[in-house]
């Protein structure tokens, strides 16, 4: 290892800055060295939370031992911030979206090429242990060939659990820009890229209240985007796919958040939006076989906090939001692309946005990104570089 400790810089200190700190130990070739928020209330708090200086974009930004950033802003603010970082001879790693449309996400990729930049983004849970397996399953012909596949999100939103919620009710939030990208990249790793959506929309709450402790206790949000989303994906394989996000529902039995249905038998896929999980193969006469990733890299439950659908209850996530981060440090040592590339965030990004304007426009779309070439997903050893093994 040339340098053990590279120095990471986070702007944005909101509410899943925990969720990145919660596996900052997990990474031991990084160090969180800087903090940086508009809100200097806000700011100074989760510097002395984390015991990490807090300061401004400026300095961060002219910091010459800093080379890598953690974009944690709000979406509207993405642009802006990877843009100024690239210009200033920075790495990002953005979360999702990384832009709020693809034209703004397109300029953000041409920005970082402008400037020999790299740039990764979220969701890197596509890294984890049950996701690295699942797609391995499904490369050994574990399940025949891919047929179909469905996806299912649906809980009551936000509004119970996020301190301030209000920018994911309205445009360029709701479910499919939120938890969407999880879902529509673990479904691309697993089936390859989409070329045409058809969706349907609607909005079950003209109004929400926000429930969850804090400073917004109590506000009244007037929802501005539509809240429920039903599309059919159809991939370039052949594979067909249903993908259905809502925060209308307070119930569901539906099960397991995605099945990809082959012709020998069926694989399902735990959680797209952790880490971990136990993948299941049925065959054909639904004899069950559960694969245990815990042990794997990336697999361990590791996080205990309370769940955001029943604060009554604890859990302990497999949540390594860092991964993203390590692996665009170690994409620039190895001089490689990162795993969470512009290519595929693109044509993820591609995919939500198109779903959206398939549901305005009540037709179907083909993504102008169809014709993509993947990258290729990480072997068990690039993983073990990427946590510093
Ligand atoms: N909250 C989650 O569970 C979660 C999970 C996964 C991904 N994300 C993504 O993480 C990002 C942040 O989400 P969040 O929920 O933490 O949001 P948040 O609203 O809780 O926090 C955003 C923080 O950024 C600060 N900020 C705003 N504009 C800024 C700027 N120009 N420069 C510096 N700081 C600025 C705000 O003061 C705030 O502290 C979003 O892209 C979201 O999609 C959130």
């Amino acid at each position: 290892m040339t340098n053990p400790r590279t120095k990471i810089g986070i702007i944005g200190c909101g509410d899943v800055l925990d969720m990145y700190m919660s596996s900052s130990h997990a990474f031991p070739t990084i160090e969180v060295a800087a903090l940086v928020d508009t809100d200097p209330v806000n700011l100074k708090a989760r510097s002395e939370q984390f015991g990490i200086p807090g300061m401004s974009l400026d300095t961060l930004l002219g910091r010459d031992d800093i080379e890598f950033l953690i974009n944690l802003t709000p979406p509207a603010a993405h642009a802006a911030i990877s843009e100024r970082a690239f210009a200033a001879g920075k790495h990002v790693y953005s979360e999702k979206p990384l832009g709020v449309t693809l034209e703004e996400a397109k300029r953000i990729v041409a920005s970082a090429q402008r400037y020999g930049r790299k740039l990764a983004g979220a969701p890197d849970t596509l890294l984890g242990a049950a996701h690295r397996k699942c797609r391995q399953l499904l490369a050994e012909g574990a399940i025949g060939e891919i047929v179909s596949a469905s996806a299912v999100f649906m809980t009551h939103g936000m509004e119970h659990w996020h301190p301030s919620p209000n920018n994911y009710f309205q445009p360029g939030g709701g479910p499919v820009f939120d938890i969407g990208p999880y879902y529509i990249a673990a479904l691309v790793c697993m089936l390859g890229p989409i070329q045409s959506v058809s969706a349907i929309s609607s909005t079950g709450f003209a109004q929400r209240t926000v429930s969850a402790q804090g400073r917004n206790h109590g506000q009244v949000i007037q929802v501005g985007t539509p809240t429920t989303y039903h599309a059919l994906l159809d991939f370039r394989s052949g594979a067909k796919a249903s993908l259905s996000m809502s925060w209308d529902v307070w119930h569901h039995g539906r099960g397991a958040p995605i099945e990809v249905y082959g012709t020998l038998g069926t694989l399902v896929v735990p959680d797209p939006n952790m880490f971990g999980g136990t993948p299941i193969l049925r065959d054909r006469h639904g004899q069950e076989t559960p694969f245990d990733t815990s042990q794997l890299l990336l697999g361990a439950p590791h996080w205990k906090v309370k769940d955001k659908y029943r604060l009554d209850k604890e859990v302990t996530l497999t949540n390594y939001r860092m991964a993203g981060a390590a692996d665009l440090v170690d994409a620039v040592r190895m001089d490689r692309e990162p795993f969470t590339s512009p290519t595929l965030v693109l044509h993820v990004l591609d995919a939500m946005e198109s779903i959206l304007v398939s549901a305005r426009q009540q037709q179907p779309l083909m993504l102008s990104t169809a014709d993509v070439a993947l990258p290729r997903m990480p072997s068990e050893d690039d993983i073990a570089r990427i946590v510093g093994n």
